[in-house]
Protein backbone atom coordinates (compact mmCIF):
# COMPACT_ATOMS: atom_id res chain seq x y z
CA UNK A 1 0.00 0.00 0.00
CA UNK A 2 3.23 2.46 1.36
CA UNK A 3 4.02 2.65 -2.60
CA UNK A 4 0.90 4.39 -3.41
CA UNK A 5 -0.33 7.80 -3.15
CA UNK A 6 -1.89 8.24 -0.11
CA UNK A 7 -5.75 9.29 -0.94
CA UNK A 8 -5.59 11.18 2.47
CA UNK A 9 -2.49 12.68 4.52
CA UNK A 10 -2.39 15.21 7.10
CA UNK A 11 0.74 16.68 8.87
CA UNK A 12 0.24 18.18 11.88
CA UNK A 13 -3.78 19.14 11.27
CA UNK A 14 -4.76 20.85 14.19
CA UNK A 15 -8.46 22.32 14.95
CA UNK A 16 -8.87 24.92 17.63
CA UNK A 17 -12.33 26.21 18.51
CA UNK A 18 -12.37 29.67 19.37
CA UNK A 19 -15.20 31.31 21.23
CA UNK A 20 -16.89 34.42 20.17
CA UNK A 21 -13.72 36.96 21.40
CA UNK A 22 -11.29 34.95 19.74
CA UNK A 23 -10.21 33.16 22.63
CA UNK A 24 -9.38 29.23 22.53
CA UNK A 25 -11.99 27.62 23.88
CA UNK A 26 -11.33 23.66 22.62
CA UNK A 27 -8.42 22.07 21.39
CA UNK A 28 -10.11 19.59 19.45
CA UNK A 29 -7.84 18.48 17.08
CA UNK A 30 -4.17 18.53 17.90
CA UNK A 31 -1.05 18.22 15.85
CA UNK A 32 -2.18 14.75 13.76
CA UNK A 33 -0.09 13.28 11.64
CA UNK A 34 -2.04 10.39 9.14
CA UNK A 35 -1.80 8.83 5.81
CA UNK A 36 -4.62 6.63 4.25
CA UNK A 37 -4.33 4.44 1.23
CA UNK A 38 -6.41 3.25 -1.64
CA UNK A 39 -8.06 0.27 -0.94
CA UNK A 40 -7.94 0.39 3.11
CA UNK A 41 -10.34 0.48 5.74
CA UNK A 42 -9.14 2.56 8.11
CA UNK A 43 -10.58 3.16 12.01
CA UNK A 44 -10.69 6.29 14.17
CA UNK A 45 -11.69 4.95 17.57
CA UNK A 46 -12.14 7.12 20.35
CA UNK A 47 -14.06 7.74 23.58
CA UNK A 48 -16.90 10.84 22.88
CA UNK A 49 -15.12 14.53 22.41
CA UNK A 50 -12.06 13.20 21.06
CA UNK A 51 -12.03 14.83 18.04
CA UNK A 52 -13.22 12.12 15.57
CA UNK A 53 -15.93 14.47 13.91
CA UNK A 54 -13.88 17.65 13.67
CA UNK A 55 -10.61 15.56 11.85
CA UNK A 56 -13.37 13.93 9.85
CA UNK A 57 -15.35 17.55 8.71
CA UNK A 58 -11.64 18.65 8.08
CA UNK A 59 -11.12 15.97 5.65
CA UNK A 60 -14.27 17.21 3.71
CA UNK A 61 -13.47 20.70 3.99
CA UNK A 62 -16.42 21.49 6.24
CA UNK A 63 -14.22 23.30 8.87
CA UNK A 64 -11.04 24.65 7.88
CA UNK A 65 -7.81 23.44 10.23
CA UNK A 66 -6.24 25.90 12.41
CA UNK A 67 -2.92 24.64 11.31
CA UNK A 68 -0.92 22.00 9.58
CA UNK A 69 -1.41 20.57 6.09
CA UNK A 70 -4.11 18.82 4.49
CA UNK A 71 -4.52 16.88 0.86
CA UNK A 72 -7.50 14.75 -0.04
CA UNK A 73 -6.70 12.78 -4.10
CA UNK A 74 -4.06 15.21 -3.93
CA UNK A 75 -6.01 18.08 -3.92
CA UNK A 76 -7.22 20.38 -1.27
CA UNK A 77 -11.25 18.97 0.28
CA UNK A 78 -12.46 21.79 -1.01
CA UNK A 79 -11.28 21.05 -4.86
CA UNK A 80 -14.75 20.33 -7.24
CA UNK A 81 -13.09 16.60 -8.38
CA UNK A 82 -12.36 15.55 -4.71
CA UNK A 83 -15.48 16.14 -3.27
CA UNK A 84 -17.45 14.18 -6.46
CA UNK A 85 -15.75 11.00 -5.41
CA UNK A 86 -16.16 11.32 -1.53
CA UNK A 87 -19.52 9.63 -0.03
CA UNK A 88 -20.32 10.87 3.88
CA UNK A 89 -22.52 10.16 6.71
CA UNK A 90 -22.28 12.38 9.34
CA UNK A 91 -22.69 11.55 12.32
CA UNK A 92 -26.25 13.25 12.64
CA UNK A 93 -28.18 12.81 9.23
CA UNK A 94 -29.41 16.19 7.99
CA UNK A 95 -32.47 15.17 6.10
CA UNK A 96 -35.43 17.24 4.78
CA UNK A 97 -38.24 15.98 7.20
CA UNK A 98 -41.17 16.20 5.16
CA UNK A 99 -39.58 14.28 2.05
CA UNK A 100 -40.19 10.73 1.88
CA UNK A 101 -37.12 8.20 1.99
CA UNK A 102 -37.25 7.65 -2.03
CA UNK A 103 -37.68 11.74 -2.65
CA UNK A 104 -34.78 12.25 -0.47
CA UNK A 105 -32.47 9.81 -2.27
CA UNK A 106 -33.44 11.26 -5.26
CA UNK A 107 -32.50 14.80 -4.09
CA UNK A 108 -29.80 13.64 -3.49
CA UNK A 109 -28.96 11.90 -6.55
CA UNK A 110 -30.25 15.64 -8.10
CA UNK A 111 -27.25 17.34 -6.52
CA UNK A 112 -24.96 14.90 -8.26
CA UNK A 113 -26.29 15.61 -11.26
CA UNK A 114 -27.21 12.28 -11.98
CA UNK A 115 -30.56 11.20 -15.03
CA UNK A 116 -34.01 11.17 -13.27
CA UNK A 117 -33.81 6.99 -14.39
CA UNK A 118 -30.67 6.66 -13.00
CA UNK A 119 -31.75 8.29 -9.76
CA UNK A 120 -34.67 6.29 -9.58
CA UNK A 121 -32.66 2.87 -10.26
CA UNK A 122 -30.00 3.42 -7.72
CA UNK A 123 -32.62 4.90 -5.00
CA UNK A 124 -34.74 1.55 -5.17
CA UNK A 125 -31.62 -0.81 -5.21
CA UNK A 126 -29.98 1.52 -2.19
CA UNK A 127 -33.61 1.53 -0.07
CA UNK A 128 -33.76 -2.46 -1.06
CA UNK A 129 -30.04 -3.07 -0.07
CA UNK A 130 -30.35 -0.96 3.86
CA UNK A 131 -33.47 -2.76 4.38
CA UNK A 132 -35.57 -0.08 3.76
CA UNK A 133 -37.79 -0.88 0.66
CA UNK A 134 -41.02 -1.16 2.69
CA UNK A 135 -40.32 2.20 4.01
CA UNK A 136 -39.82 4.22 0.49
CA UNK A 137 -43.12 5.90 0.57
CA UNK A 138 -43.13 7.21 4.26
CA UNK A 139 -41.08 10.67 5.33
CA UNK A 140 -38.08 10.27 7.02
CA UNK A 141 -38.98 12.81 9.47
CA UNK A 142 -41.10 9.80 10.87
CA UNK A 143 -38.08 7.42 11.00
CA UNK A 144 -36.82 6.12 13.87
CA UNK A 145 -32.75 6.28 14.58
CA UNK A 146 -31.90 3.30 12.92
CA UNK A 147 -34.28 3.54 9.85
CA UNK A 148 -32.44 7.58 9.97
CA UNK A 149 -28.75 5.89 10.08
CA UNK A 150 -30.03 3.58 7.05
CA UNK A 151 -31.28 6.14 4.80
CA UNK A 152 -27.83 7.91 5.89
CA UNK A 153 -25.94 5.21 4.37
CA UNK A 154 -27.48 5.37 1.13
CA UNK A 155 -27.57 8.95 0.51
CA UNK A 156 -23.61 8.51 1.13
CA UNK A 157 -23.68 5.67 -1.33
CA UNK A 158 -25.79 7.62 -4.35
CA UNK A 159 -22.64 9.13 -6.53
CA UNK A 160 -20.95 5.73 -6.14
CA UNK A 161 -17.89 7.11 -4.07
CA UNK A 162 -14.24 5.86 -4.28
CA UNK A 163 -13.93 7.54 -0.75
CA UNK A 164 -16.50 6.99 2.04
CA UNK A 165 -16.13 8.82 5.13
CA UNK A 166 -18.94 7.41 7.74
CA UNK A 167 -19.31 8.90 11.00
CA UNK A 168 -20.39 6.35 13.47
CA UNK A 169 -21.94 4.34 11.34
CA UNK A 170 -23.83 2.17 13.44
CA UNK A 171 -24.43 4.66 16.19
CA UNK A 172 -28.23 3.95 17.11
CA UNK A 173 -28.30 0.71 15.06
CA UNK A 174 -29.41 -3.04 16.65
CA UNK A 175 -26.49 -6.01 15.89
CA UNK A 176 -28.26 -7.01 12.55
CA UNK A 177 -28.03 -3.18 11.25
CA UNK A 178 -24.76 -3.48 12.20
CA UNK A 179 -23.86 -6.81 10.98
CA UNK A 180 -25.15 -5.64 7.68
CA UNK A 181 -23.15 -2.21 7.98
CA UNK A 182 -20.32 -3.76 8.32
CA UNK A 183 -20.67 -6.46 5.64
CA UNK A 184 -21.41 -3.68 3.49
CA UNK A 185 -18.09 -2.11 3.79
CA UNK A 186 -16.35 -5.38 3.15
CA UNK A 187 -18.19 -5.21 -0.12
CA UNK A 188 -17.06 -1.89 -0.66
CA UNK A 189 -13.76 -2.72 0.00
CA UNK A 190 -13.68 -5.84 -2.27
CA UNK A 191 -14.73 -3.25 -5.17
CA UNK A 192 -11.41 -1.37 -3.77
CA UNK A 193 -13.22 1.73 -1.93
CA UNK A 194 -11.32 3.22 0.51
CA UNK A 195 -13.43 3.82 3.64
CA UNK A 196 -12.71 6.31 6.69
CA UNK A 197 -15.41 5.45 9.97
CA UNK A 198 -15.05 6.86 13.11
CA UNK A 199 -16.58 4.63 15.96
CA UNK A 200 -16.57 4.24 19.59
CA UNK A 201 -18.04 0.59 19.31
CA UNK A 202 -14.85 -1.30 19.36
CA UNK A 203 -16.47 -4.63 17.67
CA UNK A 204 -17.16 -2.57 14.68
CA UNK A 205 -13.92 -1.42 14.01
CA UNK A 206 -12.27 -4.33 15.05
CA UNK A 207 -14.59 -6.88 12.34
CA UNK A 208 -13.79 -4.57 8.98
CA UNK A 209 -10.55 -2.61 9.84
CA UNK A 210 -7.89 -3.05 8.15
CA UNK A 211 -5.73 -0.47 10.73
CA UNK A 212 -7.10 1.68 13.23
CA UNK A 213 -6.18 5.02 14.72
CA UNK A 214 -6.94 5.41 18.40
CA UNK A 215 -7.45 9.47 19.39
CA UNK A 216 -7.55 10.86 22.79
CA UNK A 217 -7.44 14.54 23.88
CA UNK A 218 -7.48 15.35 20.32
CA UNK A 219 -4.04 13.19 19.41
CA UNK A 220 -3.55 10.16 18.17
CA UNK A 221 -2.01 7.74 20.25
CA UNK A 222 -1.82 4.67 18.43
CA UNK A 223 -1.77 3.55 15.25
CA UNK A 224 -1.31 0.19 13.37
CA UNK A 225 -2.72 -2.79 12.00
CA UNK A 226 -4.95 -4.95 14.32
CA UNK A 227 -2.60 -7.71 14.54
CA UNK A 228 0.27 -5.29 15.14
CA UNK A 229 -2.13 -3.79 17.99
CA UNK A 230 -3.36 -6.60 19.14
CA UNK A 231 -1.27 -9.61 18.53
CA UNK A 232 -0.15 -10.92 22.15
CA UNK A 233 4.03 -12.21 20.88
CA UNK A 234 5.00 -13.90 24.15
CA UNK A 235 2.09 -16.29 23.72
CA UNK A 236 1.28 -18.77 21.70
CA UNK A 237 -2.07 -20.65 21.53
CA UNK A 238 -3.07 -24.24 19.64
CA UNK A 239 -6.45 -25.22 19.08
CA UNK A 240 -7.63 -28.68 18.57
CA UNK A 241 -10.71 -31.16 19.02
CA UNK A 242 -11.49 -31.81 22.75
CA UNK A 243 -8.80 -33.17 24.39
CA UNK A 244 -9.62 -36.04 26.59
CA UNK A 245 -7.71 -35.95 30.35
CA UNK A 246 -4.98 -38.32 29.36
CA UNK A 247 -3.58 -36.33 26.30
CA UNK A 248 -4.09 -33.07 28.75
CA UNK A 249 -1.70 -34.87 30.83
CA UNK A 250 0.61 -35.59 28.09
CA UNK A 251 0.73 -32.24 26.20
CA UNK A 252 0.76 -30.75 30.11
CA UNK A 253 4.25 -33.09 30.87
CA UNK A 254 5.72 -32.25 27.26
CA UNK A 255 5.34 -28.59 27.99
CA UNK A 256 6.94 -28.98 31.71
CA UNK A 257 9.83 -30.38 30.20
CA UNK A 258 10.25 -27.76 28.22
CA UNK A 259 9.47 -24.41 30.30
CA UNK A 260 10.27 -26.30 33.92
CA UNK A 261 7.91 -27.36 36.93
CA UNK A 262 7.03 -23.21 37.91
CA UNK A 263 5.63 -21.90 34.44
CA UNK A 264 1.67 -22.28 34.43
CA UNK A 265 -0.34 -23.44 31.22
CA UNK A 266 -3.38 -22.11 30.54
CA UNK A 267 -6.09 -24.50 28.82
CA UNK A 268 -9.59 -24.02 28.34
CA UNK A 269 -12.31 -24.12 25.24
CA UNK A 270 -12.58 -21.18 22.50
CA UNK A 271 -15.68 -19.11 23.21
CA UNK A 272 -17.52 -17.53 20.44
CA UNK A 273 -18.20 -13.71 20.89
CA UNK A 274 -21.50 -12.28 21.98
CA UNK A 275 -22.22 -10.88 19.00
CA UNK A 276 -22.02 -14.35 16.63
CA UNK A 277 -23.86 -16.06 18.95
CA UNK A 278 -27.05 -13.38 19.10
CA UNK A 279 -26.46 -13.69 15.79
CA UNK A 280 -27.02 -17.36 15.26
CA UNK A 281 -30.04 -17.14 17.48
CA UNK A 282 -31.32 -14.80 15.50
CA UNK A 283 -30.95 -16.53 12.30
CA UNK A 284 -32.27 -19.93 13.21
CA UNK A 285 -35.61 -18.04 14.63
CA UNK A 286 -35.88 -16.59 11.02
CA UNK A 287 -35.39 -19.71 9.66
CA UNK A 288 -38.31 -20.84 12.04
CA UNK A 289 -40.12 -18.02 10.50
CA UNK A 290 -40.70 -15.51 14.16
CA UNK A 291 -41.74 -12.82 12.99
CA UNK A 292 -40.59 -9.46 14.32
CA UNK A 293 -41.95 -5.59 13.55
CA UNK A 294 -39.01 -3.68 13.07
CA UNK A 295 -36.62 -3.11 10.10
CA UNK A 296 -37.03 -5.60 7.22
CA UNK A 297 -33.38 -7.28 7.02
CA UNK A 298 -32.04 -5.33 4.01
CA UNK A 299 -28.36 -6.89 3.16
CA UNK A 300 -28.45 -7.25 -0.83
CA UNK A 301 -26.35 -5.14 -2.24
CA UNK A 302 -27.14 -2.49 -4.66
CA UNK A 303 -26.74 -4.33 -8.55
CA UNK A 304 -24.94 -1.03 -9.77
CA UNK A 305 -22.93 -1.16 -6.79
CA UNK A 306 -21.55 -4.39 -7.93
CA UNK A 307 -20.80 -3.94 -11.29
CA UNK A 308 -17.11 -3.06 -12.23
CA UNK A 309 -16.88 0.17 -12.80
CA UNK A 310 -13.54 2.16 -14.31
CA UNK A 311 -11.65 4.42 -11.79
CA UNK A 312 -11.77 7.58 -12.77
CA UNK A 313 -8.69 9.59 -13.60
CA UNK A 314 -8.31 11.10 -10.10
CA UNK A 315 -7.55 7.82 -9.23
CA UNK A 316 -5.70 6.22 -11.74
CA UNK A 317 -3.63 9.25 -11.06
CA UNK A 318 -3.08 8.01 -7.37
CA UNK A 319 -2.65 4.59 -7.85
CA UNK A 320 0.53 5.33 -10.70
CA UNK A 321 3.27 3.87 -8.34
CA UNK A 322 6.49 5.95 -8.02
CA UNK A 323 4.90 9.23 -9.67
CA UNK A 324 6.05 12.27 -8.02
CA UNK A 325 3.28 13.40 -5.73
CA UNK A 326 1.40 16.42 -5.53
CA UNK A 327 2.91 19.07 -2.91
CA UNK A 328 0.34 19.01 -0.05
CA UNK A 329 -2.19 21.49 0.06
CA UNK A 330 -1.73 23.93 2.51
CA UNK A 331 -4.78 25.11 4.69
CA UNK A 332 -4.49 28.69 5.93
CA UNK A 333 -5.07 29.57 9.16
CA UNK A 334 -7.78 31.59 9.91
CA UNK A 335 -8.21 34.73 11.29
CA UNK A 336 -10.70 34.89 14.35
CA UNK A 337 -13.12 37.20 12.45
CA UNK A 338 -13.72 34.05 9.54
CA UNK A 339 -13.43 31.49 12.73
CA UNK A 340 -16.41 33.72 13.99
CA UNK A 341 -18.72 33.45 11.30
CA UNK A 342 -17.82 30.13 10.35
CA UNK A 343 -18.97 29.23 13.72
CA UNK A 344 -22.38 31.40 13.86
CA UNK A 345 -24.06 30.44 10.49
CA UNK A 346 -26.79 33.35 9.87
CA UNK A 347 -30.64 31.99 9.19
CA UNK A 348 -31.20 34.13 6.09
CA UNK A 349 -27.97 32.15 4.14
CA UNK A 350 -29.98 29.27 5.21
CA UNK A 351 -32.86 29.50 4.04
CA UNK A 352 -31.65 30.23 0.76
CA UNK A 353 -29.12 27.19 0.67
CA UNK A 354 -32.01 24.39 1.46
CA UNK A 355 -33.61 25.22 -1.86
CA UNK A 356 -33.08 22.45 -4.51
CA UNK A 357 -30.74 24.14 -7.45
CA UNK A 358 -30.39 22.66 -10.96
CA UNK A 359 -27.88 20.54 -10.61
CA UNK A 360 -23.89 22.07 -10.98
CA UNK A 361 -20.29 20.92 -10.76
CA UNK A 362 -20.32 22.46 -7.83
CA UNK A 363 -23.28 20.01 -6.22
CA UNK A 364 -21.36 17.57 -3.87
CA UNK A 365 -20.44 21.06 -1.83
CA UNK A 366 -23.54 22.30 -1.61
CA UNK A 367 -24.67 18.75 -0.07
CA UNK A 368 -22.03 18.55 2.29
CA UNK A 369 -22.29 22.54 3.25
CA UNK A 370 -26.10 22.48 2.60
CA UNK A 371 -26.48 19.42 5.07
CA UNK A 372 -24.93 21.59 8.56
CA UNK A 373 -27.03 23.97 7.24
CA UNK A 374 -30.30 22.89 6.95
CA UNK A 375 -29.68 20.80 10.40
CA UNK A 376 -29.05 24.46 11.57
CA UNK A 377 -31.95 25.60 10.34
CA UNK A 378 -34.36 23.15 11.20
CA UNK A 379 -32.59 23.44 15.12
CA UNK A 380 -33.37 27.32 14.99
CA UNK A 381 -36.78 27.15 13.59
CA UNK A 382 -37.89 24.48 15.71
CA UNK A 383 -36.65 27.28 18.93
CA UNK A 384 -38.70 29.47 17.53
CA UNK A 385 -41.47 27.05 17.30
CA UNK A 386 -40.79 26.02 20.87
CA UNK A 387 -40.26 29.36 21.87
CA UNK A 388 -37.15 28.82 23.31
N1 LIG B 1 -18.36 23.75 16.73
C1 LIG B 1 -17.68 23.57 17.86
N2 LIG B 1 -17.42 24.61 18.68
C2 LIG B 1 -16.70 24.43 19.81
N3 LIG B 1 -16.21 23.26 20.24
C3 LIG B 1 -16.44 22.17 19.46
C4 LIG B 1 -17.19 22.27 18.24
N4 LIG B 1 -17.26 21.04 17.68
C5 LIG B 1 -16.60 20.20 18.52
N5 LIG B 1 -16.11 20.88 19.58
C6 LIG B 1 -15.33 20.32 20.69
O1 LIG B 1 -14.21 19.65 20.13
C7 LIG B 1 -13.94 18.43 20.80
C8 LIG B 1 -13.98 17.29 19.83
O2 LIG B 1 -15.30 17.09 19.32
P1 LIG B 1 -15.68 16.03 18.23
O3 LIG B 1 -14.70 16.12 17.12
O4 LIG B 1 -17.10 16.21 17.90
O5 LIG B 1 -15.46 14.67 19.02
P2 LIG B 1 -15.90 13.16 18.68
O6 LIG B 1 -16.46 13.15 17.29
O7 LIG B 1 -14.64 12.37 18.81
O8 LIG B 1 -16.90 12.77 19.69
C9 LIG B 1 -14.97 18.34 21.92
O9 LIG B 1 -14.39 18.83 23.09
C10 LIG B 1 -16.08 19.25 21.45
O10 LIG B 1 -16.78 19.79 22.53
MG1 LIG C 1 -18.25 12.54 16.68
Amino acid sequence: MADHNPIVSTVGLTKIFRDFWGRPKAKAVNDVDFNVYPGEVVGLLGPNGCGKSTTVKMLLGLLYPTAGTLSVMGRSPRAVETKREIGYLPEESYLYKYLTAIETLDFFGALFGLSAQERKLRSEQLLDMVGLGHARRRRVGEFSKGMTRRIGLAQAMINDPALLILDEPTSGLDPLGCKEVKDLIMHLKKRGKTVIITSHMLSDVEDVCDRVMIMYGGKIRATGTLNELLTITEASRIITPVLSPEVTNRVIQILRDNFGEEEDFKIDHPRKSLENFFLEVIETARHDSVETAGVLGGGHIADYLSEELPQSALLQELAQNGQKPEPTIVEPAKTVEEGIEEENIKLEQLTEEVKVQEPKDDSVDKILAGAEKLKAANEKLEDLLSGR
